[in-house]
């Protein structure tokens, strides 16, 4: 089989790496001719866990090509994704003015059946769209092509995408047409090696389902986020009511962890991404409503701490940060936490010191030089008045508490990660908050 895959951020590029990796001829293509140039050098736009290596190997079995010329390379295509970003507009909408482009491009250039697949997330229609455009870009060519649109969502975790593509829970495809069916069932096939199903449905279902999907995984997290703040009002333990209810079957373990809310590319802007449609349907979804409200309170909660510590004036006081990416395993920072948090130090007058694993270059084009990046975990610690533990990269998991509280002017972490035990910090002389968790009796008074 032969692919396009058209636009190489995170998703299109995953994306194509890992169709090539089992055989298949795919050509990348963006319109960005410095991306494509680095692709070429082995440089690539993303940090993703094991996906250079995937690139170098299969650009070197030419199996994996790169290219800005959209008109030769959809050329013999059974398969066209499209991968480009789809960024909120103003009022939380997905924009598609790339979406639609790349589909009147395909349709100016395609020469025999193909089916054009909407991979990046699209609000519920877009497919609609996307086959109107390119049957419009046939009609002026008078070129009688045949064609079908089809629609498939990606569930890839950044810092996990090579495997959940590989190994997915299961692939939901949108189709209109047997032909359509036929031709992914065959691509994705090398796939379903261990059992788990492509679920075919209608183009809408298949739209909604990743909407749905993601919208839902948020609603966990903002539940078990109000949960822990109520824990610590009550004198509960959210670790026990978490384990509590995680046992039932029907809610299960994952997902239901307490933190500082939820960032990155894809559950902020879904979620408003579906309560603008709805509105615009004259439907109000009042569970995400206050889904996302929790999520913006909730970044503020580890700097409501830091206030309630030290008391109002922050001001020359230096704090330290680790982890700057929204989550780890990942240099995105998109709707990271982090911006708010240090948004507030330094609004209140502290200095930061911080350290990111990956992300500190990244970091540097919202931050600029209004932080210090440091060299390594400790070197952020050195004089600071606390720790502030904001992304639980392992690294950060199990530091040597003596290193930690000679380099720190004052023993005071803030962990917005709960990735330490309380118990231990107390023996260790620390004064430790964390998300929900009771440590009150732990903590010096
Ligand atoms: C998510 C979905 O998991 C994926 O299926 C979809 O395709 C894209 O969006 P991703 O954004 O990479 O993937 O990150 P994920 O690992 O799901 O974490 C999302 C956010 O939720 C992070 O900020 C994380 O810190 C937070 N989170 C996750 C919690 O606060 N608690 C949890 O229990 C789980």
């Amino acid at each position: 089989m032969k692919i396009a895959v058209v636009g190489t951020g995170y998703v299109g590029l995953v994306t194509g790496t890992c169709f090539a990796e089992v055989g298949i001829d795919v050509t990348c293509i963006d319109i960005d001719q410095k991306k494509i140039d680095n692709l070429h050098k082995g440089i690539l736009p993303i940090y993703e866990p094991g996906l250079e290596e995937m690139v170098s190997r299969n650009v070197a079995a030419n199996r994996l090509h790169f290219s800005t010329n959209i008109a030769e390379a959809i050329q013999g295509c059974d398969v066209a994704f499209i991968a480009v970003g789809t960024p909120p507009g103003e009022d939380g909408s997905a924009d598609l003015k790339y979406v639609l482009a790349v589909a009147r491009s395909i349709g100016e250039n395609i020469n025999n059946y193909c089916v054009i697949v909407t991979k990046s997330t699209v609000p519920v229609g877009t497919a609609a769209k996307v086959h109107k455009e390119i049957a419009d870009a046939l009609a002026k060519r008078s070129a009688d092509i045949e064609f079908d649109v089809a629609s498939n969502p990606e569930f890839l975790k950044e810092g996990a995408a090579i495997d959940d593509f590989l190994k997915p829970d299961r692939i939901v495809v949108g189709i209109s047409s047997e032909r359509a069916e036929e031709v992914m069932s065959r691509l994705y096939k090398p796939f379903l090696l261990n059992g788990h199903p492509i679920i075919f449905m209608d183009i809408p279902s298949a739209e909604m389902t990743k909407y749905a999907a993601n919208s839902m995984l948020a609603t966990k997290i903002s539940f078990m986020n109000d949960i822990a703040n109520l824990c610590e009002i009550m004198g509960a333990d959210v670790n026990m009511v978490r384990k509590g209810i995680g046992s039932d079957a029907r809610i299960g373990t994952k997902f239901i962890y307490p933190g500082i809310g939820y960032g990155g590319s894809c559950f902020p802007k879904d979620v408003k991404a579906l309560i603008k449609t709805a509105s615009e349907n004259g439907y109000q979804m009042q569970v995400l409503q206050a889904v996302e409200g929790v999520n913006e309170a909730q970044k503020e909660v580890l700097f409501s701490k830091v206030k309630k510590h030290f008391g109002n004036d922050l001001k020359g006081k230096k704090m330290a940060i680790w982890g700057l990416s929204f989550k780890p395993k990942t240099d995105d920072m998109r709707e990271a936490p982090s911006l708010v948090i240090i948004e507030k130090l330094l609004a209140e007058g502290c200095t930061v010191s911080a350290y990111d694993p990956v992300a500190m270059p990244e970091a540097k084009h919202s931050l600029g030089d209004s932080i210090t990046y440091a060299k390594d975990q400790f070197d952020a610690l050195v004089d600071a008045d606390a720790l502030l533990v904001v992304t639980e990269w392992p690294e950060f998991r199990s530091p040597s508490f003596d290193v930690v509280g000679r380099l720190l002017k004052q023993k005071v972490i803030f962990d917005g990660r709960n990735i330490y035990d309380p118990a231990e910090m107390k023996e260790a002389g620390f004064a430790y908050h964390c998300i929900g968790i009771r440590t009150a009796h732990h903590e010096p008074a």
